[in-house]
């Protein structure tokens, strides 16, 4: 079971940042239906929508400090964090996203030391509890001497997030498709949840859809509305949650080369 301390993450960084995303047009140039979207310090909210309905363009919003200058004509306000935008040097968000890879040729040891040294994390562990963390995450073990360049894309993923949640500074967490590449998503998620940054999760998946009190609908680049989930609905997420354990134990055993007859009842 993996247990984080909040004190074991970024420990010397404010964390409190909400942001409010102020509404711009749709990829037809119209006006969004939602006229902003506030998301609280410590909240996490879910971005849901099908294929190409603008779900990574609102992070890329959030993440360049849009101020009515990118495709979307949105703009952001930040409270209660750091000032300036990224381009000054600042940088509020952290983003894991869709496509990841790595262009720094080092190893995983040097990557991990250089941006704690960046960052001016000092301890003296942080090398060895992101590695940890992020071997928690991902079925063959990251080794500190592997260079960056041969991790697979799960992998990568995984040393990203726990990078993110170990060593980022960033107030704010943008995370798209946390579900892609095989990585435990619950376990994920339950890395990155344990401070108080604010957390945006763009998915196509039910169960971390459900899992943030709220989420955002988007459709055609628009923002649509906001909707809390409901006990209905947190009822469902049970349900859906142990599907989805069943479906992941299967997975399990198949891609580890094993067969399904004897070791897993059915549904
Ligand atoms: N409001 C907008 N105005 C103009 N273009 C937009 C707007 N929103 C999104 N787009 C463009 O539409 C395309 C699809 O958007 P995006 O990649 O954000 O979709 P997505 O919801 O993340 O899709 P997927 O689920 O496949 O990742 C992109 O080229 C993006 O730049
Ligand atoms: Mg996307």
């Amino acid at each position: 079971m993996l247990q984080i301390k909040t004190e074991d993450l970024a420990p010397e960084v404010p964390r409190m940042a909400s942001i409010t995303l102020l509404a711009g047009r749709d990829k037809s140039g119209r006006g969004e239906p939602l006229p902003q979207l506030s998301v609280e310090a410590g909240q996490s909210l879910a971005v849901v929508g099908p294929t190409g309905s603008g779900k990574s363009e609102l992070l890329s919003d959030i993440e360049q400090w849009a101020d009515r200058d990118t495709v979307t004509g949105r703009r952001l306000v930040v409270s209660d964090g750091p000032t300036g935008r990224p381009h000054d040097g600042g940088g509020i968000v952290a983003r894991l996203s869709q496509k990841t890879s790595f262009v720094m040729d080092s190893s995983v040891e040097h990557f991990l030391h250089i941006h704690a040294e960046c960052r001016n994390r000092g301890q003296e562990t942080i090398v060895e509890q992101t590695l940890d963390a992020a071997n928690q995450l991902c079925g063959e073990p990251i080794r500190l001497g592997t260079s960056l360049q041969v991790l697979s894309g799960g992998q990568s993923r995984a040393l990203m997030i726990a990078d993110i949640a170990f060593i980022s500074d960033a107030p704010v967490v943008l995370i798209d498709e946390i579900e892609n590449a095989g990585i435990d998503k619950l376990k994920a998620l339950s890395i990155l949840s344990a401070s108080d940054k604010p957390i945006l999760v763009a998915t196509h998946d039910p169960i971390l859809m459900l899992m943030a009190p709220r989420r955002l609908v988007m459709r055609e680049g628009g923002m649509q509305r906001v909707i809390e989930t409901s006990p209905e609905e947190r009822e469902r997420l049970a349900e859906l949650r142990r599907m989805d354990a069943h479906l992941c134990r299967a997975r399990d055993l198949i891609r580890a080369g094993d067969t399904l007859q004897e070791r897993e009842p059915a549904l």
